[in-house]
C-alpha cells in the first residue's frame, strides 16, 4: 500500500483563503466568553479541539443549519444525537405549540406523561416502569442511586471510554497498576466518591471476571453504555455483551444499559434490542425527548418498585415530565415507530458510507468509517476493528481538525472533536448525502495531500 503522507500544514493554510468568513460568531464568542465559563454551557461546544470559534446558530430546517453569519451546513451532529428526524420536524413543532399554549409548566401530573411513557413501555422489552428526568445525566445518576438501593450494595463498575454524564461518581478514570478503584478526572470529586467507582478496560472479559471473582459482595451495578459512542464508536463483541449479562446473573449484580445515544436510535428498543440482550436497568437522553431536555429511566415493575414515593430510593425533579419536552418526545418517538423508519435511516446511513468507503478504498486512506444504524464514526488509522479507548492514537486527531475545518468552509457541519461521533437523520435526503460526501472525499484528498 502507498504510505500517506501527513497533513501539509502548507496546503492547510492556503485552505483559509476561501469565502467563508464567520464575523459574526467571533464577536457573540467574544462577549459569551464574558458571560460563561469558556463562553459556553458545555465544555465540547467550545472548539477546543478544532480550529477556530464556536459557530453560533441561528436556525435549522431539516438537515440543515444555518448559523449568524448565514453560512448553511448540512449537520451531522443534530444536537449530538437527539434530533433523529432533522430539525424543525413539522410533527414535533406543532406538538411543542400546542403543549406551550396550555402552559408550560403545573409542577403536577398531565396525561402526556401517561402517553409517553405508554408509547414506550408498550414498544421496549426492558420497561415496564420509566421515570421522566431532564437530562441524559440525571437518568443515570438515578438509576445509580436506584441500583445501589435496590442491592443494598455500593460500588460500580464502569468501563473506560464509556462517557455517562457528569455525575460525580462517573468522572473517574482507572487508577494506574492493578488498582482498579477509579480516580478522580473532575476537581471537586473527592477520592472518597472515585474509590466507589471500578473502572475496566472495554472488551475485556478476563478483566472483568477476575474483578467480579474478587468484589462481587460490594459491587451494585455495572454501567456500560452497550454502543460506546463517546470515544470513537467502540462497537463490543457479542460475546463480550453476552458474557457481562450472564455475569451480571451469575453474582447478584445489576447491569445498566446507557442508553442516551443508542436509545431509539439504533431501533426503537435500542441497544438492548440490537444485541437481544436484557438490561436490568436502562437510560435515556437525548431522542426521548424530541429535541427537548428530557431524560428517563426505566426497568421492571419489582425495581422500579423501590424509586420513591413507592420505595425508598429518593429522587425527584421540579421539571420532570415538562408537558412541553413530553408533547416533543411523543411526537419524535411516534414518528420513530412508523413502519420501515429504521430501515431506511439505516439504508441512508450505509448508502452515504458506502460514498466515502470506496473513495478511501481506492486511494488507500489510512481511514476507516465504522457504523451501526444512523451512527457512524471516523477512525484514522488502518485497523478494522477499535473496540476500546486506548486503541484510539490521539495524534490521529489532527486529521479529524483538519478535516473539521475544511467542511465547516464547505457547508457539512459535524461535531467540534474526533472523538465524537456522526448521526444521519430522517431529514438527511439522498442528494444531501451525496453533496455531503463528495466535499467529505474532496476534504480526504486535501488533507492525505502530498
Ligand atoms: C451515553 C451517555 N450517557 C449520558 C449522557 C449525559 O447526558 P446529558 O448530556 O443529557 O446530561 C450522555 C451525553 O452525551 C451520553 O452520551
Amino acid at each position: 500500500m502507498k504510505p500517506v503522507a501527513p497533513p501539509s500544514t502548507l496546503i492547510y493554510q492556503i485552505s483559509f483563503i476561501s469565502m467563508y468568513t464567520n464575523h459574526q460568531s467571533e464577536q457573540l464568542f467574544e462577549k459569551a466568553k464574558q458571560l460563561m465559563p469558556g463562553g459556553v454551557n458545555s465544555p465540547v461546544r467550545a472548539f477546543r479541539s478544532v480550529y477556530g470559534t464556536p459557530i453560533f446558530f441561528k436556525n435549522g430546517k431539516g438537515c440543515h443549519v444555518t448559523d449568524e453569519d448565514g453560512n448553511k451546513y448540512i449537520d451531522f451532529c443534530c444536537s449530538w444525537g437527539p434530533l433523529i428526524l432533522g430539525h424543525a420536524d413539522p410533527d414535533v413543532e406543532e406538538a411543542i405549540i400546542a403543549a406551550v399554549r396550555n402552559g408550560t409548566s403545573f409542577g403536577a401530573p398531565t396525561a402526556l406523561e401517561n402517553q409517553l411513557a405508554a408509547l414506550i413501555i408498550d414498544n421496549h422489552p426492558v420497561v415496564e416502569k420509566i421515570r421522566f428526568v431532564s437530562s441524559g445525566t440525571e437518568a443515570v445518576m438515578s438509576a445509580l442511586r436506584l441500583a445501589r438501593g435496590y442491592t443494598g450494595k455500593s460500588k460500580i463498575v464502569k468501563f473506560e471510554g464509556c462517557y455517562h454524564g457528569h455525575a460525580d461518581s462517573l468522572l473517574v478514570k482507572a487508577g494506574s497498576g492493578l488498582v482498579t478503584f477509579g480516580v478522580s478526572t473532575s476537581a471537586g470529586v473527592p477520592d472518597s466518591f472515585a474509590a466507589e467507582t471500578i473502572v475496566l478496560p472495554l472488551n475485556d472479559l478476563e478483566a472483568l471476571e477476575q474483578t467480579l471473582l474478587a468484589q462481587q459482595q460490594e459491587i451494585a451495578a455495572i454501567i456500560i453504555e452497550p454502543i460506546p459512542a463517546n470515544n470513537g464508536l467502540l462497537l463490543q463483541e457479542n460475546n463480550f455483551l453476552t458474557s457481562l449479562r450472564a455475569l451480571c446473573t451469575k453474582y447478584g449484580i445489576l447491569l445498566i444499559f446507557d442508553e442516551v445515544i443508542s436509545g431509539f436510535r439504533v431501533g426503537f428498543s435500542g441497544a438492548s434490542g440490537h444485541y437481544n440482550i436484557h438490561p436490568d436497568i436502562v437510560t435515556f437522553g437525548k431522542i426521548i425527548g424530541g429535541g427537548m431536555p428530557v431524560g428517563a429511566y426505566g426497568a421492571s415493575v419489582e425495581i422500579m418498585s423501590k424509586v420513591s414515593p413507592d420505595g425508598p430510593v429518593y429522587q425527584a425533579g421540579t421539571l420532570s415530565g415538562n408537558p412541553v419536552a413530553m408533547a416533543a418526545g411523543i411526537a419524535a418517538l411516534t414518528k420513530c415507530l412508523q413502519p420501515n423508519f429504521y430501515k431506511d435511516l439505516e439504508d441512508k446511513t450505509s448508502f452515504f458510507i458506502d460514498l466515502i468507503q470506496k473513495e478511501i478504498d481506492k486511494h488507500h486512506y489510512p481511514v476507516h468509517i465504522f457504523h451501526i444504524g444512523s451512527i457512524f464514526w471516523w477512525s484514522f488509522s488502518n485497523a478494522d476493528a477499535v473496540r476500546s479507548a486506548d486503541e484510539i492514537d490521539a495524534n490521529s486527531m489532527d486529521y479529524f481538525k483538519k478535516l473539521h475545518r475544511f467542511l465547516l468552509e464547505r457547508g457539512v457541519y459535524f461535531g467540534p472533536s474526533g472523538y465524537e461521533v456522526g448521526f444521519v437523520s430522517a431529514a438527511h435526503e439522498k442528494e444531501d448525502l451525496v453533496e455531503a460526501a463528495m466535499k467529505i472525499n474532496e476534504g480526504l484528498a486535501f488533507i492525505y495531500a502530498t
